[in-house]
């Protein structure tokens, strides 16, 4: 190679690099990634043969005995894609993005949170030897400069290149408060870039059911709606930073791309200003880091009939918790949007499925006039099934016989039991005209509903009811990526095994789905546990509050004491405990 050559490659070199740093966003913090410590294998390896391998696997390969029931699936670590980074798409991570992600899990997979579990030290360590089982790169070749594209020095969170938003700092609880203006130009930005082809039009993640990961998979957009299940949440759902950092750094292993060439640090935090505003705010659960679920369902009593119409100014109310952000005036006294956790069933066939639903919210009225409940059931799912084998379904279960009930007693949750059964209003439906690959209707699709009413006598024990069927669903859509379903029923019906609904009184209540995108089937569900429902009467709701709260405890005590009498009269006629050793 002659000199001239030479000094020519490198004036190229140097042309490119001015020309890179005059790329908005390009001037970036360059470095090595951090090399992995040898000296903390052995201490890594122990850990990681204790907690990881059941989903990691052996070599890391992704593929532990538990991996074939999760979705998302465990990571292969064989080729060194993560996802949850500071550094640029397609770059390894630094060593503080692995810490978070091991400390704090990665939410809506299963993926645990170890900071509880583990020591500062098993966490570092475990971390290198996750590192270790990388095969496909090297963490000390020169080529692997990885450009921190958030802050210029390792940490996991901060600003640096992304630019400061004076408004970021509203650390405030569930960082209300962001200015209406960086709302308003976040959401010309998400038209702007796109983002609805995958998140769709109102960011429930249906904008694209054809998307495959780097291994293969099947990988769906997230639900910007429930961002307590980004993976990246930190277990810190509403902060804004989380979907600043996705846009800059994008997800590697997954179709999401990074934003850096289409928008500058300030326009992408107005994004995510856009974004996380459309999350509604929740308790969030410490231990779950799912939303709290609203235990008692408080069915607004109604002067003169209810509207059977979803639409209806009667029936708005929004998800967020008005504990939390105070409805507006005109909403206030419509029924409060109930959230109900929704998990796999796990006592019967494939052991720990794992459902796609895991929750859904609940808004309901009754009317003296009409002697009749509605019940108006929604959840998010990002695509139907059109395929009339494994239809959508939503269901209701009641204790078939309530007034038999004593104290705290209930049916057993999943169909009930023989001595107690369960009533259950179930809608199956297919959704008309719709195909996964339409592109997502402003208008939403219509459902063809079919309601089933039958009684269960437990697990396997489901038979057709014999009485005339009473429940009717009276309006139902699919918008968005959201079923709306509303059913009504009479009070009193005479059917053996109808529920008679009181009112103010406490009915056990509780929740079935079925997603049929997923090939979800009978047992395959998703279930809640049982909640309480409560028909409140026409009382301003400040002095029925309290009473409701004060029965929940005394129902619940005197179903303790029930089992508790029960069990030692047990225990005293099998000779367990003698009299004087009686606790009653
Ligand atoms: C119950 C199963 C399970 C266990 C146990 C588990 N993981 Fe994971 N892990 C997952 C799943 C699932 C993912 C992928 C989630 C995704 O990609 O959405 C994952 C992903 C990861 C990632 C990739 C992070 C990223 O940004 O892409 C790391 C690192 C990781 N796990 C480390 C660990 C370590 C270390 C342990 C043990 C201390 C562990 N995991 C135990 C299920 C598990
Ligand atoms: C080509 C498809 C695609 C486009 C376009 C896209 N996304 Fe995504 N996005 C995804 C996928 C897929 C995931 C989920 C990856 C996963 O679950 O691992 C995702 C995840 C996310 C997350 C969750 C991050 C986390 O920590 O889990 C956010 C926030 C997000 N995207 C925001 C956006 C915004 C804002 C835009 C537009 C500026 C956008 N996305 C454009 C496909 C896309």
């Amino acid at each position: 190679m002659t000199k001239n050559s030479n000094f020519i490659k490198r004036l190229i070199f140097s042309l490119v690099v001015v020309a890179l740093m005059a790329v908005p966003g390009a001037a970036l913090a360059q470095s090595l990634p951090d090399p992995v410590k040898e000296d903390m294998l052995e201490t890594g390896k122990k850990v990681y043969f204790k907690r990881c391998v059941w989903c990691h696997g052996i070599e890391g390969g992704g593929d532990g005995p538990s991996a074939d029931r999760l979705y998302t699936r465990p990571r292969n670590f064989i080729q060194g894609t993560f996802k949850i980074r500071v550094t640029d798409s397609g770059e390894l991570p630094m060593d503080i993005n692995l810490i978070n992600t091991v400390k704090n899990g990665l939410q809506g997979s299963a993926m645990p949170a170890w900071g509880e579990f583990l020591s500062e030290n098993e966490i570092l360590s475990v971390v290198q030897f996750v590192k270790s089982l990388v095969q496909d790169r090297e963490w000390n070749d020169e080529d692997e400069e990885v450009n921190n594209v958030i802050t210029g020095i390792a940490a996991d969170n901060g600003k640096g290149p992304l630019g400061d938003a004076p408004w970021a700092a509203t650390k405030g609880p569930y960082h209300l408060g962001i200015p209406q203006e960086n709302i308003d130009a976040g959401r010309a930005l998400f038209k702007k870039n796109k983002c609805e082809e995958c998140h769709g039009g109102e960011g429930r993640g249906d904008g694209n059911p054809t998307m495959k990961d780097d291994w293969g998979f099947p990988i769906i957009a997230a639900n910007w709606q429930q961002c307590w299940n980004f993976r990246g949440a930190r277990r810190e759902a509403y902060d804004p930073f989380v979907i600043a950092r996705a846009i800059s750094t994008g997800l590697n292993g997954t179709p999401m791309p990074n934003f850096r060439e289409q928008m500058t640090g300030p326009e992408r935090w107005n994004v995510a200003a856009f974004v996380n505003s459309l999350c509604p705010r929740r308790n969030i659960d410490k231990l779950t880091n799912k939303p709290i679920p609203d235990f008692l369902i408080q069915s607004v009593y109604t002067e003169g009939p209810v509207s059977p119409k979803i639409d209806d100014p009667s029936w708005q109310s929004p998800d967020t918790d008005d504990r939390i952000v105070a409805a507006s005036e005109e909403l206030k006294d419509n029924p409060r949007r109930h959230l109900i956790a929704m998990g796999g069933q796990i006592t019967r066939g494939k052991r720990n499925f794992d459902p796609k639903v895991d929750n859904m919210y609940v808004t309901t009225r009754w009317s003296a006039e009409e002697m009749a409940i509605y019940y108006l059931v929604e959840y998010d799912t990002r695509f139907l099934s059109n395929d009339p084998e494994y239809p959508d379904a939503v269901a209701i279960q009641w204790p078939a016989q309530l007034q038999e009930l004593f104290g705290a007693e209930k049916p057993y949750f999943i169909n009930g039991d023989s001595k107690k059964p369960v009533d259950i209003w179930k809608a199956n439906f297919l959704a008309q005209d719709y195909s996964t690959t339409n592109a997502p209707n402003p208008e939403g699709y219509k459902l063809a509903v079919t309601v089933e009413e039958t009684v269960g006598y437990g697990f396997d024990a489901i038979k057709a009811k014999e009485s005339e069927p009473k429940v009717q669903v009276v309006d139902s859509i699919f918008h968005q990526g959201r079923v709306k379903i509303m059913f009504r029923r009479d009070l009193k019906t005479d059917g053996e095994f109808d529920v008679q609904i009181p009112t103010e009184q406490f009915i056990p209540v509780s929740f079935l789905q079925w997603s049929g995108w997923d090939k979800e089937k009978d047992e395959h569900m998703a279930i809640s546990t049982w909640y309480y429902t409560i028909l409140k009467p026409a009382l301003p709701t400040s002095l029925y509050y309290m009473p409701p709260i004060m029965a929940v405890v005394f129902v619940c005590f005197q179903g303790w004491l029930v089992w508790m009498t029960k069990r030692t009269r047990k225990m005293y006629d099998e000779g367990k405990i003698k009299r004087d050793e009686l606790p009653l």
